[in-house]
């Protein structure tokens, strides 16, 4: 199913393929008569069993109601056909030459024969074809070009074989190959494959220029068009909090690199205000050369205040300004980070924490928060009275997904993207897979011994002790805290049973192909790369309903602005515990996620993989309201690039 098992099938099915047609192609000519025979049949079951291992996991993944891809399909037919026809004439053929004891002239004819050699030579072009394919993963429009390449070379060998034929049974060639034709020949096969890559880099290329209003939008639009510049929110009454943040360049103590700040830290200012507060950031960007914006993961804020340069607001310059309003509705665990070139300037520090209190204050006597980022590495060893009730916010402000585990103290997962659970229960040594950008809460009370939050992967690690100093290791392992059945369940405003008005089908993978200009490697939304994957197009009031299918070998942490979804099932098993809120979704390899929504805030949203990396390299899609329209653009000759 992953690529990288993709290709090296591919290979590996190839290389017998084409020592298989070099032994039949021989075999009219050959000295050692019975040898060559006896190793083409050897090649041909060779090819046999290993395509029949290929197949094979495609064909386990049918079991777990899994669709037989493309891929397997088209491997199916391209070389099953030539297989089988080798089978009716070929592999006869050879089983004679075993037997007899030296090559007659109407044997080495009969050897030569089109319905002989054709077919190994024919499942050789087409091996050669698969793994060209499985390389270029747009196959949508390098397909009929590929077509077009396998016609004509499939053309050559057929001329060729007949050629051949004629020629031992002594008659006149009715093709003379020209020294032009010759030279022809290959010169057509480059241009047809400069042709691939010329279209798919077009196709696929980063914008200059790319409106997020007509891409991908199919269909007219109802009612008065909006500007995502007029939904801004509010009149909010009430307290209202201001802050200031300046972005900067700052040298991190013992690093030779200059990160990027939020207030002059990493991470950036730690942002903490009450439910039913106002915020008013104004965001000062004082970085020399670099543009930037702040996004609210997991707020959801009206859509003009949501960061993404290019979609809600152009990326703010360098001495510029812009003010950001929101008002702080639902508590919980929070962060905030750069959308301008998200994948370099989070990972270089432009980001922070942001923990909305309920309106009855702290929810706990002690409250900490973790944020695990490569910068942010280290033991943090913090002092902590035993007796006290404690939460433990942590962020996985990385790319790549961590396992943490707790240790020292039975705790509760009490929220996870920031929402409550419903009466979760009080386990001990259980770990948490938390994907990019995914936050969860722990409750405990502080026992007279040393806790942890860590986890093997990532090197942050957070221990709270009566001392301040001591400390304690991380286990080596915990079972995974199983969140389908955690806590207990709740009414919701909808569910699994609900009539949805959509349903969306994303499907996840990776693969090598042409993006921004140049050859690498991808992930991909439904086999196509930004600006390619299609628009989700919704009404406000719409129900969705929504299917991520993992088909890679990553994880892919999908995140989508402006709305939490609610977790229907994974692989099929329906989530029975506590309504579980999310706003990261972690899709793990060979994994599929039901999750649903209400189309209750208007906007244009991203929905991306938080694996920033991934992001950048095609793994991007917008949510886009009807009627909602947007004057910012994205693309190189904007300045404007959110990912
Ligand atoms: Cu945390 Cu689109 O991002
Ligand atoms: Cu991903």
């Amino acid at each position: 199913m992953g690529f990288l098992l993709e290709f090296m099938g591919s290979l590996l099915v190839l290389l017998p393929l084409l020592l298989w047609a070099r032994a039949v192609r021989r075999l009219p000519d050959a000295r050692n008569w019975q040898r060559t025979a006896r190793a083409a049949r050897r090649r041909y079951y060779y090819v046999l069993a290993v395509l029949a291992l290929k197949l094979l996991p495609a064909a386990l993944l049918l079991g777990h109601g899994l669709a037989f891809g493309i891929r397997p399909l088209r491997t199916l037919v391209l070389l099953g056909v030539p297989l089988a026809l080798a089978a009716r004439d070929t592999l006869p053929l050879l089983n004679r030459a075993i037997r007899a004891a030296g090559p007659t002239p109407e044997l080495r004819l009969a050897a030569a024969a089109p319905r002989v050699v054709l077919p190994a030579r024919l499942a050789a072009v087409a091996g050669g074809l698969l793994a060209a394919l499985n390389l270029v993963v747009q196959e949508t429009i390098t397909l009929w070009l590929s077509g077009g390449v396998f016609a004509l070379v499939a053309l050559v060998v057929v001329v060729d074989v007949t050629q051949r034929q004629r020629r031992l049974a002594g008659q006149a060639r009715t093709v003379r190959w020209s020294p032009w034709a010759r030279l022809a020949a290959p010169l057509v096969l480059v241009v047809a494959a400069a042709g691939c890559g010329a279209v798919g880099s077009t196709m696929s290329a980063f914008p200059d220029r790319l409106s997020m209003n007509a891409h991908g939008h199919h269909g007219a639009t109802s009612g008065p068009a909006v500007n995502v510049t007029d939904l801004v929110g509010g009149p909010y009454s009430g307290p209202v909090r201001r802050f200031t943040l300046v972005a900067d360049e700052a040298r991190l103590p013992g690093r030779a690199e200059e990160a990027w700040t939020f207030g002059g830290t990493v991470p950036g200012t730690p942002l903490r205000v009450r439910q039913g507060e106002t915020v008013e950031l104004k965001l000062v960007n004082r970085l020399e050369r670099t543009p930037t914006t702040i996004h609210w993961h997991g707020v959801d804020v009206p859509n003009a205040m949501d960061g993404v340069a290019g979609v809600t607001q152009d990326a703010v310059q360098p001495g510029g300004e812009f003010t950001y309003r929101f008002r702080a509705d639902k508590p919980g665990t929070y962060w905030y980070h750069s959308h301008q070139v998200a994948n370099e300037q989070v990972t270089r520090g432009l980001f922070g924490s942001l923990v909305i209190d309920p309106t009855t204050g702290p929810a706990a006597e002690v409250d900490e928060t973790l944020m695990v980022h490569h910068l942010n590495a280290g033991v943090d060893l913090r002092r902590t009275e035993p007796g006290r009730r404690v939460r433990l916010r942590v962020v996985n402000a990385n790319s790549g997904t961590e396992r943490l585990t707790f240790t020292g103290a039975p705790f509760r997962l009490a929220a996870v993207d920031g929402q409550d659970l419903h009466e979760p229960a009080e386990v001990s040594e259980r770990s948490i897979n938390l994907g990019g950008g995914g936050r969860a809460d722990l409750e405990f009370t502080m026992p007279p011994h040393p806790v942890r939050l860590g986890g093997p992967a990532t090197r942050t690690a957070l221990v709270l002790s009566p001392d301040g100093v001591s400390t304690v290791d991380q286990p080596k392992s915990a079972p995974e805290l199983d969140l389908t059945t955690y806590g207990k369940p709740r009414p919701t405003p909808f569910g699994p049973d609900s009539a949805y008005t959509k349903h969306f089908t994303v499907d996840l993978d990776q693969g090598v192909g042409f993006h921004a200009g140049g050859l690498g490697f991808l992930w991909t939304v439904d086999g196509r790369v930004f600006p390619d994957a299609p628009m989700l197009m919704v009404r406000q009031g719409d129900l969705v309903r929504m299917t991520f299918r993992n088909k890679g070998i990553n994880d892919h942490p999908m995140h989508l602005h402006g709305h939490h979804v609610l977790a229907l099932s994974r692989d099929g098993t329906p989530f029975t515990g506590s309504p579980l809120w999310l706003d990261t979704v972690l899709v793990r390899p060979g994994q599929t996620w039901e999750v649903a929504f209400q189309a209750d805030n208007p906007g244009i949203w991203m929905d991306h993989c938080h694996d920033l990396l991934h992001a950048t390299n095609g793994m991007t899609l917008h949510l886009g309201y009807e009627g909602v329209r947007t004057p910012f653009t994205v693309g190189s000759a904007t300045g404007n690039k959110p990912e």
